[in-house]
């Protein structure tokens, strides 16, 4: 089946992209013409999700680097270095975005050393690259991962790691999409996901849009819903993981995969490798983006607590890794110890090149 959305796209001299805050009200399209307006997009996300995160990166970069042409050398690569900072101040935790950023520097790096003298058509060239890129390896996550869903399962998920978190097809939806689209019988639990409803606004929405048959729980039904035997698998997607296999995602993944050990129901994430940061040896290292209170005492602009009580807006978590039974990435599904089968990933993706 066709994408029912387009997450973001390259318009030659803007971005467009889908307004994530309006869902599931207002399907509404919004156009992005400076890095300022990218860095606002990101950082109330109108455009997230991990993957979706880093090909907005890419893109805001190329954008603002279309203004730079005709500069010199030296003030082409001090407004890219500008530029980049702006991009990689938004948020701290998907590492999508930093690996995304790293990517449009090495094709700089590269137009240098060639002496090109306008290096933007590259860098607008490898932004759209990576949203192809993203669209793909999605689909060999779902194509990797379906396997591991039986006809009849019910499988719950938290946040959303589907076509709006990427450039389409998802992560863990993904691996959902596969196993339906290929006449599995597969129901889907949507965790609400406060405070900002991801799982309610988002996921409902989008698997609606593609017939997956879902049903909206409030985050704290999850239990009560394993405890008598409703739900069979968890598949969630990742902002962020460790070497170790730790993984960073939306608050209250933690206590799902806590709540699926103890009901012994098998808890895997599905993430593509640039979520994957070998940098980290374990979770604890993972910077974790602590949003404004008001995300928690307001819904919709209604007070929903007293004025000036205290909050915490701890936007992810990490699962430590004995909790998880499989990451499911597009060169195969990683297992303990991660640490080597992430290095067999890499090392497959170096001579395989580019999904
Ligand atoms: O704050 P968000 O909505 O950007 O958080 C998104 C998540 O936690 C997703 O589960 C994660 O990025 C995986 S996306 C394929």
């Amino acid at each position: 089946m066709e994408d029912p959305f387009r997450t973001i796209e390259w318009r030659g001299d803007h971005i467009r992209l889908l307004d994530q805050t309006l869902l599931p009200l207002d399907e509404k399209y919004i156009e992005i013409r400076t890095v300022d307006e990218m860095c606002d997009a990101i950082k109330r996300l109108a455009v997230r999700g991990a993957p979706a995160i880093g090909v907005a990166a890419a893109m805001g970069i190329a954008l603002g680097m279309l203004g730079a042409s005709g500069m010199d050398r030296e003030a082409y690569r001090a407004r890219f270095d500008e530029v980049c900072a702006q991009i990689a101040a938004t948020r701290p935790t998907a590492v999508n975005l930093f690996w995304a950023v790293s990517r449009m520097r090495a094709v700089l790096e590269k137009a240098e050393k060639l002496n090109v003298p306008d290096p933007s058509a590259l860098l607008v060239e490898e932004a759209v690259a990576l949203e192809r890129e993203d669209r793909a390896l999605c689909e060999r996550i779902g194509h990797n991962g379906m396997g591991l869903l039986d006809d009849g399962d019910t499988v719950l998920t938290h946040c959303n790691a589907g076509g709006l978190a990427t450039a389409g097809y998802g992560t863990a939806l993904g691996v959902i999409r596969s196993a339906f689209e290929n006449g599995k019988n597969i129901r889907v639990i949507s965790d609400e996901t406060r405070p900002l409803n991801q799982g309610s606004r988002i996921t409902s929405w989008e698997l609606q849009k593609l017939g997956v048959p879902v049903t909206l729980i409030p985050d704290n039904t999850a239990g009560a819903l394993m405890q008598r035997g409703e739900i069979q698998k968890v598949i969630v997607g990742a902002d962020r993981i460790a070497a170790n296999g730790d993984a960073a995602n939306k608050i209250g993944t933690y206590s799902v995969a806590v709540l699926a050990r103890h009901h012994g129901i098998p808890f895997y994430v599905a993430a593509p490798l640039s979520t994957i940061d070998m940098s980290l040896r374990s979770g604890t290292e993972i910077p974790i983006e602590e949003r404004d209170p008001r995300e928690v005492t307001h819904i919709g602009g209604i007070a929903i607590a007293p004025e000036g009580v205290a909050v915490r807006n701890i936007a992810f978590d990490v699962t430590p890794h004995e909790l998880i039974h499989g990451i499911i990435t597009e060169w195969g599904t990683a297992s303990e110890p991660y640490e080597e089968s992430f290095r067999a990933f890499f090392a497959a993706q170096e001579k395989g090149g580019a999904v």
